[in-house]
Formats: C-alpha cells, structure tokens, sequence
C-alpha cells in the first residue's frame, strides 16, 4: 500500500516571524494545498526547549497561526493547530527517544549551534528535539515536509529514525497485516531560491529570530517604511549586478538580494539577472524594496486583524487539532501494539 501523500510542516512560536520563515517555509505551504493533503503546525513544544515568557508564547503561536492564514493557507482545506494540543506528539517522541541513538543526536549542527560552550546547561529538550520533530512528522505518515535548507539535517535523522523503527520491529509490522515500511522515507521539499535567506548585514549569517540587529531582519510586521529602510541600507559590495547566476559567485550579499527578490516574485534566479544585469543598487534596491511591500504589507494587515480576534484563532486551532488526532490517534494505536504495549 502506498502512503497518501500528505505534507507536514511547522514553525516554532520563539520570535517574530521574518522573511526567512516566509520564503524558507510559509510562502511555499501554499501551494501544496492543491496536491496534498497538507498539516501546518505551530510547535509550542519546540519553543520551550529554550525559555519562553508564557505569555510571549502565547502571542507568537497566535502570530504564527495567523500567518499561516494571512499568507494564503485555508483552514478548512489544510489542517492547522498547534502541537500541545495532540498528546500523541509527545508520546511518539518518546519512544523515538528509544530509538534514536545518542551518537546521532550529538551530530545535529544545529544542536551544537544552539548549545555552543554551553552543552552542560542547556535543557534535555533540547539535545532531543530532532526526535519530537521526527514524531511531529512520522505521527502523520507524512510524505514530504516543505522546509528551509537548515532544517535538512533533521530531515534526514527522521529517515534514520523510520529505518530503524521499520527494521526493528519488522516481524511485528508484518504481523500485525502491515507493509513492511511502517512509516515513510519522508522527502525534504527544499527547492528553490531563498531556501537560507541571509541576513541583511551580514552574507554569511542566515537571517534569524535572535539576531542582535534589527537592521538585519525583515520581520512580517515590519510596516512599509521599516521593510524599505532596511532594504535599501542592506549591506552589498560596489559591483553592479551579473548577467548570468554564475557571476554571483562569492558575492553573498549581492546573491541573497536576488534570490529575495526571485522568491517575492515567483521568478528564478536567472529570470531576474535577466530584467536587471548590468544594473547598479541604485536601480535595483529600490524595485526590490517596492516588491517586498507589495508582497508583505497585505500579509502584515491580514496577520493583524486575525490576532485581533482571538475567539475566532481558538475556534481554527481547536477544529485544526481535532482532525489532526483524527489522523494521529490509529497510527499511535498501531504503534502501541506493534511495541509491544499492552492497552
Ligand atoms: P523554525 O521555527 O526555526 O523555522 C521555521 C521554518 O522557517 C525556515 N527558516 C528559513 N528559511 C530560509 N531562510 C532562513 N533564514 C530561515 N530561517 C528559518 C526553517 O527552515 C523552517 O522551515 N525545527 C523546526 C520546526 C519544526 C518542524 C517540525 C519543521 C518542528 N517540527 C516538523 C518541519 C516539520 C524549526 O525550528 O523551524
């Protein structure tokens, strides 16, 4: 039997959205509407590997949920809810942790990033994190997961993770009338422009909820002015634009602008060379500040009026997180047996 092909994806509510987010992920969840069947997550129980104010975590699962539907997701279409609501989450993660090794977990990057010097004070949750977002994703049998290019290391310890449960345990799958394949190899759906947008004054760092300059983000709720302001004050280098993708080699600051510039207008990267090669910033910072507005500040008003309504977020998350159970209660129930839980 084949897996329906379902998407998966979620966002941590730990900062204020960015363009990162949107370009890397939220932009692209739209789409996938018409050919998946399409699950969008607010992680809160990934935000709280690191600290959070109750109270900000609340506001930015509320922010995240609304962009989702700003940015063009129908929650009667695509399942929305946020991850605390379906316990199941948590419980898979469990017995992932059981599953995955160590040895793995000390490999993520991004671990290492996040820990830096610190590893001996930094939460358990988080050194386990790649096992919750494997459950976030395997609960749901999902088969592709849209995401920005530094969320791929995780997408591949997933796989590792489907193996090895798949392995393990593969007398109890078959008998218990299964494919031999439990869970899916799932894909990591990360083509494209602006899969690691980068910070506005800095190529070499991705741009980020906890970066310390403002002037390097361009945050979802940043009005017109904010979003040309630091558009046009982007650090770049003196040389006018390539004709062709290749002479933006080397050019990091130069190659991120595009690349925004391409995924804000639906164009590649080469279409883009094409229209403004040979052009100075001078010409081109300000058509792509002009584009960003038109793109963002229509998402920015209708994120605004949906976090104005709360009763009316609480219903869609509620609804969401019922028809995610749906799905997640008989796969957590053949989980159970095949373990080996007696219920
Ligand atoms: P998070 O909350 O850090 O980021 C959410 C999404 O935004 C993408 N992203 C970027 N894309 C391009 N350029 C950037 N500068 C940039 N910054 C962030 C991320 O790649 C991501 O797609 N672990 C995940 C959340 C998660 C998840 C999941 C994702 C938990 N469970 C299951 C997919 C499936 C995270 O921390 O994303």
């Amino acid at each position: 039997m084949a897996f329906t092909p379902r998407v998966f994806s979620g966002i941590k509510p730990s900062g204020d959205l960015h363009l990162g987010n949107y370009l890397g992920a939220i932009r692209r969840f739209v789409p996938l509407q018409d050919t998946h069947q399409t699950i969008y997550c607010v992680v809160d129980m990934h935000a709280i590997t690191v600290w959070q104010e109750p109270e900000d975590l609340r506001r930015w699962t509320y922010e995240i949920a609304a962009a989702y539907i700003a940015a063009g997701l129908d929650p009667k279409r695509s399942i929305i809810f946020n991850q605390s609501q379906v316990v199941e989450h948590a419980e898979l993660s469990w017995i992932f942790n059981c599953v995955a090794r160590m040895g793995w977990m000390s490999r993520m990057t991004q671990f290492k990033d996040k820990a830096g010097e610190n590893s001996e004070q930094v939460s358990l949750g988080l050194f386990a994190y790649p096992s919750l977002m494997a459950a976030d994703i395997l609960l749901y049998k999902a088969t592709g997961v849209p995401v920005g290019e530094d969320q791929k290391q995780h997408l591949e310890l997933t796989r590792d993770i489907a193996k090895k449960f798949n392995h393990d345990f593969r007398k109890q799958i078959k008998a218990f009338g299964h494919d031999e394949e439990f869970f899916p190899l799932t894909e990591t759906l990360a083509t494209g422009p602006a899969m690691r947008v980068k910070s506005l004054r800095d190529g070499t760092k991705k741009m980020s909820k906890s970066d310390a300059s403002d002037m390097s983000t361009i945050y979802m709720m940043d009005d017109a002015d904010m979003i040309s302001k630091k558009i046009k004050k982007a650090t770049t280098d003196p040389e006018a634009l390539p004709t062709e993708a290749a002479g933006l080699a080397g050019r990091a600051e130069a190659e991120n602008l595009v690349q925004i510039y391409a995924a804000l207008a639906d164009l590649s990267v080469a279409d883009v060379l094409k229209e403004y090669g040979g052009s100075g910033w001078g010409r081109f910072k300000p058509a792509l500040a002009d584009l960003a507005v038109a793109v963002l500040a229509p998402v920015a008003t209708e994120m605004r009026r949906l976090v104005g309504d709360p009763g009316e977020m609480d219903a869609i998350l509620r609804d969401g997180a019922e028809r995610a159970r749906a799905i997640a209660q008989p796969v957590m129930d053949d989980v159970r047996k095949i373990v080996g839980f007696v219920r």
